[in-house]
């Protein structure tokens, strides 16, 4: 199954439920705003996951609808004020919110789009105990993003060990894609031996996704992914690849230079570049993708709870595409 055409198709699903819930309201700048990313749309692969883990579990996906888009806003509220904290100036293609609009409108859409997400579960129809379930996996995803978001801006300009950084993604990234996973079982009326199977299946994928995203931030076409790439090696950002250079750089006279360049805010293209290659020489990209493919495989291993569906086939390509991408 080709992860990436069914993606296009349930996007095509989603852009309608996604933009129904923000109307014409005052100020219009704000509601722009917000809207911008939502509408843009990006990979929408946890919304898929939502549908596609309400489905798996025999239950109707359209009931999980509601969910999907909620968990989108979210996400998409998390990337508006990510992108100030990172400095980024492109997302989606485009320019991010606190470039096109300004800093206090940039936190502004965030919190509604949150506030919104909220809103929108309210319209789930599922039984009250599966309610206070999902909005439990949905809360603490935030609350979790919030702690993972704060140990990754704590981590800029450090060295931090490999367990630090795996603790950070699964915070910043792996628990949305569980409460999506879990949030869409529940809706779909899972047991919860099968709830928590797919939870397990989504923090794996998260981890093998984020570390397959530093990848592209570092070696990725911006042309393709829409973002910034190099940013990351001027922020000096501690991703698994860059903790893994620094224990196999053999010759000092490299690691000077790698260290100089590293979270350096001017960085020329040419030395980001550098940087590059020389983690290539340390073995530390081939490093980084054998570790997302082993998240992978993880992922997919925990699939084995449910029956043959196109769901679970969807399922097991969406985590294979999730470090087989160039978007
Ligand atoms: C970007 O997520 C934020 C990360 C956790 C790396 P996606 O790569 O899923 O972004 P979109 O939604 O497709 O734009
Ligand atoms: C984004 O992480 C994670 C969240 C938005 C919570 P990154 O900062 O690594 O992702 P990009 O590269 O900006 O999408
Ligand atoms: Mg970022
Ligand atoms: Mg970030």
């Amino acid at each position: 199954m080709d992860a990436e055409k069914c993606l296009i198709k349930i996007s095509k699903k989603l852009d309608g439920p996604i933009k129904k819930y923000i109307s014409d309201e005052e100020p219009v700048n704000l509601i722009e705003a917000a809207r911008q990313y939502p509408y843009a749309g990006g990979k929408r692969m946890r919304p898929a996951m939502v549908l596609a883990a309400a489905g798996a579990v025999g239950g109707d996906t359209s009931k999980a609808m509601p969910l999907a888009v909620a968990i989108e806003y979210i996400h998409n509220f998390t990337l508006v004020h990510d992108d100030f904290m990172d400095g980024d100036e492109q997302r989606r293609g485009m320019k991010t919110i606190h470039i096109a609009y300004d800093v206090p409108t940039a936190i502004l859409a965030g919190d509604a789009l949150f506030a919104k997400a909220f809103q929108i579960i309210a319209d789930l129809d599922v039984p009250d105990v599966n309610m206070r379930r999902i909005l439990k996996y949905v809360t603490q995803a935030v609350w979790d993003l919030a702690r993972g978001q704060e140990m990754d801006v704590n981590n800029e300009g450090k060295i931090v060990s490999e367990d630090v950084y795996l603790e950070t993604i699964r915070l910043k990234t792996s628990v949305l894609f569980a409460a999506a996973a879990a949030g869409g079982a529940l809706a779909g009326g899972a047991d919860e031996k099968t709830v928590k199977a797919l939870h397990g299946y989504a923090m794996a994928l998260g981890l093998g996704f984020q570390i397959f995203d530093d990848y592209l931030g570092i070696a990725g076409d911006s042309a393709k992914t829409g973002k910034s790439v190099g940013n990351d090696i001027r922020k000096g950002k501690c991703t698994v690849m860059v903790t893994h250079a620094f224990k196999h750089i053999r010759d000092p006279e490299v690691l000077g230079e790698f260290k100089g360049i590293l979270g350096n805010t001017d960085a020329t293209e040419e030395e980001v570049r550098r940087a590059r290659s020389i983690m290539e020489d340390a073995g530390s990209i081939a490093y980084g993708r054998q570790l997302a493919h082993e998240k992978i495989t993880e992922a997919v291993s925990k699939l084995d709870v449910l029956a043959p569906s196109e769901y679970k086939e969807f399922m097991t390509a969406l985590a294979e595409y999730a470090i087989d991408r160039s978007v």
